[in-house]
């Protein structure tokens, strides 16, 4: 199965991020369509097309977006999650540095769906060229009226679009963190839904607020000028259209790549030139908070949502992360944990404890000095984690670490046993600490 390419179709077209290419494209075409809709119709093309959020968590687009609708009483806010910082995962600073004017198209689309004048692109901190390349998007955007008052001349359509720079953590591409982020708090999590009101009732300023993933927004406009039937043709009974994977790891040609939700997985190793260096080992298909698939049970998994869900991982952010037969597992996972302990905001005690006794106790395994008890030890800090922590980042802590157990025991009994790698010499050497492990306190 080749490359499905929708959203990636003009990304090495010349002159791309400049409008006029764009338009020459067929760019602002599905806004100028959906300008001539009701602003209902418009959300219920989105429904037909049945596309899903791709920031992780796969919830239907069409749902968020008129639950905003709905609201009549109070001024709407459109936020694009541009933060991206899933280990594996690179799609969207593509998307942005690249495709800038699909993203602003769609965000341009959804905020007439949801009667939103006014939007955020919340970009990571280390994303200075993509977020150039919004800006000059924007700019333009403005130029032609597409963004500002009256646009495109309907009076009562007015839509200003904003950029805020995060400050580069992990923590603020979580929603309602990212909200916080966005007003000027700490960027720490909010109660969620059922104790917390959902972002389209209550977001940021306590106003409706529509909050999607780039890659979402990105979909609109092409949803828009083909129809949702269109889109809905593709993909698989309840995973619809496309998906963009990025690659990276121990394979040949390593990318993003824009697939048909459904392809096979071991296609999608193929279309990037397939394993280097070794067999393959193992694959982490959806970024790194989710389990981790041995070799022998990649064979009939699917790229979908489904499929990877049956097949005990998921598809996630679509960072696909391969895995050759010299790498070795546990100094894997101490350098998963190693990033989810950074990372923790530290609001809550399980996850701001047990990240970190979950990186002090593999340390200590690759270190030499591992005991018997330890992998239990594990298991059960991930079990205090799971489920326990105040947002989903404890759980994407936990997850990873539990499968790696689960799925390589017996790398974790032979460290502790023989006080070095089960690869010998040709493992694939560790990456530097950016924690210092002596620091955290185990008791
Ligand atoms: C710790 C954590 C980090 C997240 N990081 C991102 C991110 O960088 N980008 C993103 O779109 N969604 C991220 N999410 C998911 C968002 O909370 C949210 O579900 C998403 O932005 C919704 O957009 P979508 O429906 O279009 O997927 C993260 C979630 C968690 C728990
Ligand atoms: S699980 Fe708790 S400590 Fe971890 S990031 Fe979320 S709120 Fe912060």
């Amino acid at each position: 199965m080749a490359e499905l390419k929708l959203l990636l179709k003009y990304r090495d077209v010349p002159g791309i991020e400049n409008i006029d290419v764009w338009e020459s494209c067929g760019g602002y075409e599905g806004l100028k369509k959906a300008l001539t809709m009701e602003r209902s119709a418009v959300i219920d093309e989105m429904k037909i097309s049945a596309v899903r959020g791709r920031g992780g968590a796969g919830f239907p687009a069409w749902i968020k977006w008129s639950g905003v609708l709905k609201h009549t009483d109070a001024p709407h806010y459109l936020i694009c999650n541009g933060d991206e910082g899933e280990p594996g995962t690179f799609k969207d600073r593509e998307l942005m540095l690249k495709l800038a004017h699909q993203l602003v198209e769609g965000m341009i689309i959804a905020a007439y769906a949801t009667n939103t004048d006014k939007g955020y692109v919340y970009i990571r901190g280390e994303f200075v060229e993509p977020a150039k390349s919004v800006r000059k998007a924007i700019d333009q955007a403005y130029a032609k009226g597409y963004l500002g008052r009256g646009i495109l001349g309907r009076e009562d359509f007015n839509f200003d679009l904003y950029i805020h720079m995060g400050a580069g953590s992990y923590e603020c591409g979580e929603e309602t963190a990212l909200m916080s982020s966005l007003m000027g708090e700490r960027g720490q999590p909010r109660l969620k839904f059922p104790h917390g009101a959902l972002p389209v009732d209550a977001g940021v300023w306590e106003s409706p607020t529509l909050i999607n993933n780039v890659e979402t927004y990105s979909c609109a406009p092409h949803i828009l000028r083909n129809g949702g039937a269109w889109y809905a043709s593709m993909g698989t009974e309840r995973s619809k259209g496309t998906k963009i994977i990025s690659v990276s790891g121990h394979v040949k040609k390593p990318g993003n790549y824009e697939i048909e939700l459904g392809t096979p997985l071991m296609e999608m190793l193929d279309l990037a030139g397939g394993v280097i260096g070794g067999k393959l080992k193992a694959i982490i298909p959806g970024g790194s908070s989710v389990p981790i698939l041995p070799a022998e049970k990649c064979v009939g998994v699917n790229m979908d949502y489904e499929s990877c869900q049956a097949a005990g991982t998921m598809l996630g952010s679509g960072g696909f992360m391969v895995f050759n037969e010299k790498t070795d597992i546990v100094i894997l996972m101490r350098r998963t944990a190693e990033f989810y302990a950074h990372e923790s905001c530290g609001k809550c005690t399980p996850c701001r404890e047990g990240t970190r006794w979950m990186f002090k106790i593999l340390d200590r395994i690759v270190s030499g000095a591992g005991q018997p008890s330890d992998i239990d030890l594990l298991l059960n800090v991930c079990d205090q984690i799971d489920g326990r922590s105040y947002c989903p980042l404890g759980d994407a802590a936990a997850w990873p670490i539990r499968a790696g157990i689960k799925n390589f025991r017996e790398e974790f009994e032979y460290w502790i046993t023989h006080k070095k790698s089960p690869i010998g010499d040709d493992c694939v050497p560790p990456v530097p600490y950016r924690i210092n492990p002596a620091l955290i306190p185990l008791s």
